[in-house]
């Protein structure tokens, strides 16, 4: 379904920039914010210098600020929202549930149908657990990994995301001066205060480089619960793994014993059978989140029933109890059971089509107006990169200040015309996008790539 917006033309490129002027009502909202919030702030994402646009509503593509102007929605609040805002299947079905009491300390009828869907679609899930984010849904999977190996330790990938817990978050930050060797990553700290115990019980691999992740987890199997892997990992420059390197983390995982955990929080979105589906990969435990929850908080962690049983406690105390207040609540169920019922094959179709030709005509723009870039993804997603160097992993796609200098300064113009994306030059498509929608991207895209060139 495509809306009947008019698109912009780039003649007449639309103007947003009311936010940034220093009377504008985001302005205000921010000195308010500061006020009874660390740097106004409850999400560091979402930070952005000075401070941020405040949103007011979204409907379909667009999101609407509180100044009044309209931006084509292409983060879709960091990829979670796969229709884009107030879909009226999701508007009703979580309203009619909200309707019908919040929550209950009581298991509800829904939940049991959205864990049925994600083990219809899914093919390495047969038992589901529900959290409230993807954070959680990893905190989880390594903790029953844990329980279901007895062994301490994580491996995990330099650079990855996968939220804020503390054994995920190790080297995410890695940078030159810290990351130490390509065969042996250095486990580099997130947050100050992290316990060495952490940085001991995390060891960090580098992506898409299958000897080398292979040697290092066979000379730490006897210690490894876990390998965690984002098959196609935003931070990582969202590269898409080769087929061959999750081949040889599957073997070399099967071999020793250790949970192969598929990060799939972003990634589900890349197709109707998960990226597992894609790139043919069977994982012993897969961490959703994001489009599962129809736009409400939510995670899952999925997986073969053998390994899940750690989280069963009809026997008594389970190895890895796993409470949580909202865990499975109706109304997030609700929501993501409309969400994912309307996600059929033919939908990832239209996206996964839309989304080659945007990458394509994305990268064409950097070509036509000579301006250094390249653009990555797969399915729905995509990534600008401010560099033509050869991406393959963490340290090719990791940014220069130079770069990222750059790459803010066209995320800022984008913005300021029209454009909502990452400063990381993370963007993403949603259902209610068509034609019409795309070629007003590509028309900006294009302009504000002209005035980073500047006059001929
Ligand atoms: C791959 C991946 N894993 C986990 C998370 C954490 O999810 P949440 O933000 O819901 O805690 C994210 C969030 O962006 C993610 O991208």
């Amino acid at each position: 379904m495509a809306t009947d917006t008019p698109v912009r033309s780039p003649k007449a490129l639309a103007t947003t920039k009311r936010w940034a002027s220093p009377g504008s009502r985001s302005a205000a909202l921010f000195a308010e914010a500061q006020r009874v919030m660390p740097g106004g702030n409850s999400r560091t994402t979402v930070y952005l210098a000075p401070y941020p646009p405040y949103a007011a509503t979204g409907e379909g593509c667009w999101i609407t600020d509180v100044e009044g102007d309209r931006r084509l929605d292409c983060l879709n609040n960091y990829t979670a929202l796969i229709h884009g805002h107030a879909h009226p299947a999701i508007v009703e079905a979580a309203t009619r549930r909200l309707a019908q009491g919040a929550s209950f300390p009581l298991p509800t009828p829904e939940e049991i149908e959205l864990a049925s869907l994600i083990c219809d679609r899914l093919s390495s899930a047969e038992r589901v657990r529900f959290t409230n984010s993807g954070s959680e849904a990893v905190m989880m999977a390594i903790k029953g990994a844990r329980a279901w190996t007895g062994r301490p330790k994580i491996a995990k990938f330099e650079g990855a995301y996968h939220g804020s817990y503390d054994y995920a978050e190790v080297s995410l930050g890695s940078s030159p001066d810290n990351w130490g060797s390509l065969a042996a990553p250095a486990s580099i700290s997130y947050s100050r205060g992290t316990p060495p115990a952490v940085l001991d019980d995390v060891i960090v691999l580098p992506f898409n480089h299958a000897e080398v992740a292979v040697a290092r987890i066979e000379r730490e199997a006897k210690s490894l619960a876990a390998v965690l892997v984002d098959p196609i990992p935003n931070r990582v420059g969202l590269m898409p793994a080769r087929r061959e390197f999750l081949e040889a983390l599957r073997e070399v995982t099967r071999a020793h014993g250790i949970a192969l955990v598929l990060d799939e929080v972003i990634a589900f979105r890349v197709g109707y059978h998960g990226a597992q589906g894609v790139f043919g990969v069977t994982p012993d435990m897969t961490t959703l989140g994001k489009i599962i929850g129809g736009g409400l908080p939510v995670g899952a962690v999925a997986g073969r029933a053998d390994v899940m049983a750690v989280f069963d406690p009809t026997g008594g105390h389970p190895a890895a109890p796993h409470g949580g207040t909202f865990n499975a609540n109706p109304v997030t169920m609700a929501a993501g059971l409309a969400a994912m019922r309307l996600m059929t094959p033919e939908a990832y179709a239209k996206l996964d089509e839309l989304g080659a030709k945007l990458r394509a005509s994305l990268a064409e723009c950097f070509k036509r107006v000579g301006v250094p870039g390249a653009v990555t993804g797969l399915g729905s997603l995509f990534r600008v990169h401010p560099t033509d160097r050869e991406l393959i992993d963490y340290r090719s796609t990791r940014p220069t200040p130079e770069e990222a200098e750059r790459l803010r300064r066209l995320i800022m113009r984008l913005m300021e015309h029209g454009v909502l994306m990452s400063v990381t030059g993370l963007g993403c498509l949603s259902t209610p996008m068509g034609d019409a929608e795309l070629e007003g991207l590509i028309e900006t895209f294009a302009a504000v790539l002209e005035m980073e060139r500047g006059p001929a």
